[in-house]
């Protein structure tokens, strides 16, 4: 059978004479994910994968397809390298999925190389790659980060890394909150956060981010970027200023979603010290919102502020964006103090994601 490589021009977009590859590269993602793990719930749609894949906040992506030469037109792999340009400039990030008709042809190894061949190019030594997993069953066998955190063996991910040589460096879990949550439950949790955030008001905004926000977010983010337990991950700190946050809102509208952002303000100094930034499927669509970063300054902890944060977006979520049924998040299998709060606004357990990493 054969098969061949193509890079999307940097200039195609999901409308566009190639968009095809977009769209078929949606469904490729998402029978790969239903064979690999069970659901599709965490496949992208073609605005997503364009937006997300293009000019980043931080860099640049390059895509390609695998076409099937004996189904001219079909698209059968699809992959991504992210390359970080502001920081993190020994780093590449890496997609890579084939559809399941088409495993073991050698066809991810194939798209491994593409990829090495373009780290190489930008002078990368490290390979990150996230891979949703699947909880395992009690008599299972699994596989323990580090840090903590299990998924089942049999996931195809994990057969591929052994004989790549990536290693396995942090499990996160992804939590799911259905909506909308028991009006009771956000009053008794409002009243706790009350008695102990005074001094603090926390905003909230959906839509274009408020520009008197925009610096303070800068910092915010710069912090975000050590802040969150990354295991045996090297990440070193990001870069961020004005154009990066309202690059990061551009590329939300560019995937069809929308901002959904809540701030943690001092009352006596002015200043923002936590963030929580949503991105929500801007119509009707298929109900879903995805949690990117919470973040409370360290020196602001103890005053219940990421509860606080989660409480009002969650809110902001229900009254301004109905059609939203269902939140995801990831957070760190380590990251207790995330998840307990997740656990107290009702958000349950979903999938462990795997964070695989390759140096070269
Ligand atoms: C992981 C994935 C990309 C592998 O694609 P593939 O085209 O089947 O991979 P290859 O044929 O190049 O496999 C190369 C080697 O990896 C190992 N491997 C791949 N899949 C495996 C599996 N299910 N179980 C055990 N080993 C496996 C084998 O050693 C294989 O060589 P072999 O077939 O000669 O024994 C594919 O299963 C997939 O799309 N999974 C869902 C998405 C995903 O997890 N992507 C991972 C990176 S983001």
């Amino acid at each position: 059978m054969t098969y061949s490589l193509v890079e999307i021009p940097r200039e195609a977009t999901p409308d566009s004479a190639d968009g095809w590859m977009f769209h078929q590269s949606a469904g490729v993602i998402a029978a790969a994910l239903r064979a690999s793990i069970g659901d599709d719930e965490s496949a992208l749609n073609a605005a997503e994968l364009w937006a997300l894949g293009r000019e980043t906040p931080g860099g640049f992506g390059c895509q390609a397809v695998i076409l099937d030469g004996a189904a001219p037109g079909r698209v059968v792999a699809f992959a991504e390298v992210d390359l970080p340009m502001k920081d993190n400039l020994i780093s590449a990030h890496l997609h890579s999925w084939v559809h399941p008709d088409h495993w073991r042809r050698g066809l991810g190894t194939r798209l491994e190389a593409w990829q090495l061949g373009i780290a190489e190019e930008f002078q990368r030594t490290t390979l990150i790659t996230w891979v949703a997993a699947r909880e395992p069953h009690d008599d299972e066998a699994s596989i323990t980060a580090p840090e903590g955190g299990s998924f089942a063996a049999d996931l195809p991910a994990w057969g591929f890394a052994q004989k790549h040589c990536w290693m396995v460096e942090q499990v996160e879990r992804t939590s799911r909150l259905d909506l909308p949550v028991d009006q009771g439950l956000l009053d008794s949790l409002r009243a706790k956060v009350a008695r102990a955030s005074s001094g603090y008001e926390v905003l909230s905004h959906v839509g274009p981010i408020p520009s008197d926000w925009v610096d303070g977010l800068a910092e915010l983010h710069e912090v975000m970027s050590v802040d969150i337990p990354t295991a045996g991950l090297d990440f070193t700190p990001e870069k961020w200023d004005a154009e990066r946050v309202l690059s990061e809102y551009e590329m939300i509208r560019n995937m069809n979603r929308e901002m959904v952002l809540v701030v943690a303000r001092e009352i006596s100094s002015g200043r923002l010290v936590g963030f929580s930034d949503l991105a929500v499927q801007r119509d009707s669509g298929d109900g879903k919102g995805f949690q990117w970063n919470t973040l409370v300054r360290r020196q602001h902890n103890g005053h219940r502020l990421g509860l606080a944060l989660k409480l009002a977006s969650t809110e902001a979520i229900m009254a301004e964006t109905p059609w939203i049924t269902r939140i995801y998040t990831d957070n760190a299998s380590e990251n207790g103090a995330m998840l307990a709060i997740n656990h107290a606004i009702g958000y349950q357990l979903a999938n462990p994601t795997v964070a695989f990493q390759k140096r070269l």
